[in-house]
């Protein structure tokens, strides 16, 4: 990460973060003492600290907004980032309705968001996974159809609209795609040949807000596979290293 971000250890890694607000400002009116806020560390420097502890800063105007009612804070402490990317490559893709788009990457946290998001935006979703397991998993999203990312694609799938590049080689999602079809990238594709669109995350609190509302009214759903203590975190960070998880991995920090 040397050239990607100024560190220097300790470092309190982490971009996800829920909780309930401690201090203010003094210019701060959007929150309260007592609110129960969440989002994603919207910071440029790795030293100005992250999600994985007890008490975080932020600035008020970006990267946080309430948690609404009917949303548990362990699920809204599981949202801000992947849910973003989301916000982010659903904006980018457009109208949805009767398009089919390959959503390569799905069994991801960015991926898990993007198949249900298509999905209630009337896409026809085929979405990547590499086992039984994962398959089952992205069916259960809402995909309308598997397929694995590790066989030939062009076998598996006839034409799509629109690819969502969040894994996987970009020359074989492309040969999928129709004449003028689109491609969204959150995972930096470059492509000789195409227009590739790059999405970053933009935890504007009116996009996390957004994102809050349809996981509280049950239109989204955060799989989360498994919940460590904070003093386990080094394990959480090993156990999603080693792959095949399918889900979110959630530290409970109180
Ligand atoms: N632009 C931004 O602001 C931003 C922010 C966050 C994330 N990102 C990027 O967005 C991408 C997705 O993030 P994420 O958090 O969802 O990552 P993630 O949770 O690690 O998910 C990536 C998924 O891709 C699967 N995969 C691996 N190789 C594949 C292949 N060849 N074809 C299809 N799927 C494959 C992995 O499954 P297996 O278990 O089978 O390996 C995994 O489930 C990453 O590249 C990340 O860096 C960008």
């Amino acid at each position: 990460m040397r050239q990607m971000y100024e560190h220097r250890f300790p470092i309190v890694l982490g971009k996800d973060f829920a909780g309930t607000v401690t201090e203010i400002g003094s210019d701060v009116t959007d929150f309260a003492v007592g609110d129960k806020v969440f989002g994603m560390v919207a910071k440029q420097r790795l030293t100005d600290g992250g999600g994985f502890g007890e008490y975080l800063t932020t600035a008020a105007g970006a990267g946080v907004a309430h948690v609404p009612a009917g949303l548990d804070l362990a699920v809204a402490g599981s949202l801000g980032l992947a849910g973003a990317v989301a916000i982010a490559v659903i904006d980018a893709l457009g109208p949805l309705s009767g398009k089919a788009i390959l959503v390569s990457g799905a069994t991801g946290g960015v991926g898990a968001h993007v198949v249900q998001l298509a999905k209630a935006r009337g896409a026809h979703v085929i979405a990547t996974a590499a086992s039984g397991r994962a398959t089952e998993h992205v069916l259960g999203l809402g995909a309308d159809q598997a397929v694995d990312y590790r066989n030939d694609l062009a076998t598996q799938v006839k034409q799509v609209d629109s690819v969502v590049h969040l894994a996987g080689d970009g020359a074989s999602l492309a040969s999928v795609l129709v004449d003028g079809g689109r491609i969204v990238s959150a995972a930096h594709l470059q492509l000789e040949g195409h227009e590739v669109t790059p999405v970053m995350a933009n935890p504007d609190p009116a996009k996390l807000s957004r994102l809050a509302a349809d996981v509280a009214a049950g239109r989204v759903r955060v799989p989360i596979a498994r919940t460590y203590p904070l003093d386990q975190l080094a394990t959480a960070v090993s156990d999603f290293a080693a792959r095949g998880v399918l889900g979110k991995l959630a530290i409970a920090v109180a």
